[in-house]
């Protein structure tokens, strides 16, 4: 009820702001024994019964928190209050990063749409390696914890599987699973890894240093040719890929209406994501779901905000679903909503 007072306020400040004051003022509550359990009592869903094993991990819901939201994993215990099942971290890349310039990140409030260019702002692997093995030692939480993991920007392609298999071994320990990103469209040349070809070369080394056989997913750009998702397809049996996230942000503005498009025109690159991204993302699952028959796991992400539109995700053949954007628009009680029209409909 409250959070359309709180979002017209944030709103009227730059969005990184606004992501940090929310995030911090969050931390401050969660600090409160008290405040932090009428919070969980609030935001959590309470019901075991979307409990859901997938590659191999049992995950508490089916509703996680995308990668790139809290990228430094400093909130896992405030997200875990809210009620996320999992949560993605990163992407983390080897070395610390500062990111693009700002301004980065903006909003597109009439279309429930958000454009980044962020770039991979990150602390780098050695310090959130070292806050995750922190954490684990004071917390046995049932969080589940991706791992997304990048390249630094200076790396060049031809050595980016080093920079994946670095960020492998530094997380190693401390994440349930990991994803990789070769799809987001704020690297240069960074989509280009998904060709087949380099993702044989990374995905090869990942699994040959993969001793205890860590789920290792590919996260996808909705912007991909049929030829390019039939490539991924047939290279899943040709080498281990324990599943893919679809989809990441799109360079694609025709989703935006006609005003809006003379708005990103202004704002520049950057990917798209949120409500114009739904249908695009859906799409390309379908086919990925399809093309695959089943064979291995997908995580949806993509424009989800309501539990009909994770629904409709997992009838196109999801296993579990991310949000992002909608969590900005919706609020915190966008997870327990998607949780309770999942067990009632699925
Ligand atoms: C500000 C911002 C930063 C993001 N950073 C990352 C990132 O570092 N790595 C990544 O794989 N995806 C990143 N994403 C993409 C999201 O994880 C998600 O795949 C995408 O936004 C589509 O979902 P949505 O429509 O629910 O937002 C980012 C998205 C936003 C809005």
């Amino acid at each position: 009820m409250w959070y359309p007072i709180a979002r017209n306020l944030l709103f009227m400040l730059p969005p990184e702001t606004a992501h940090s004051i929310s995030m911090q003022g969050l931390h401050q509550a969660a600090s409160i024994p008290f405040l932090k359990k009428q919070l969980a009592a609030q935001f959590q869903y309470p019901e075991k019964n979307l409990a859901k094993t997938c590659f191999g991990i049992k995950f508490p819901n089916p509703v996680g928190l995308g990668a790139g939201f809290d990228k430094n994993a400093a909130y896992l215990d405030e997200l875990e209050m809210l009620g996320f099942g999992f949560v993605e971290i990163g992407t983390v890349t080897p070395k610390p990063q500062a990111g693009n310039a700002a301004p980065r990140l903006f909003r597109i409030p009439d279309q429930k749409a958000l454009i980044n260019r962020m770039g991979f702002n990150n602390e780098g692997l050695d310090i959130i390696s070292k806050r995750l093995k922190d954490r684990k030692a004071k917390n046995n939480s049932p969080l589940i914890i991706g791992g997304n993991i990048g390249k630094n920007k200076v790396t060049e392609n031809s050595a980016a599987w080093m920079d994946y298999c670095t960020n492998f071994k530094g997380l190693e320990e401390v994440v349930d699973y990991f994803v990789v990103n070769v799809s987001s469209p704020n690297t240069p040349g960074l989509r280009e890894l998904q060709e087949k070809e380099s993702l044989r070369k990374i995905f090869a080394e990942l699994q040959n240093l993969n001793k205890n056989n860590k789920p290792i997913l590919l996260k996808m750009a909705p912007d991909l040719e049929r030829a390019a998702l039939d490539d991924i397809i047939a290279l899943t049996s040709e080498i281990k890929i324990d599943g893919l996230v679809a989809t990441n942000t799109t360079i694609d503005r025709s989703l935006l209406n006609a005003l809006n498009q003379e708005k990103a025109k202004k704002i520049g690159a950057g990917g798209l994501s949120g409500q114009p991204l739904l249908e695009k993302s859906t799409e390309v699952l379908k086919y990925l779901h399809q093309g695959l028959a089943g064979r291995i796991p997908i995580i949806a992400s993509g424009g989800i905000f309501t539990g009909a539109d994770a629904l409709s995700k997992i009838n196109a053949g999801a296993s579990l679903v991310q949000i992002w954007t909608g969590f900005i628009y919706e609020g915190p009680s966008i997870v327990k909503n998607i949780c309770q029209s999942l067990s009632t409909h699925t």
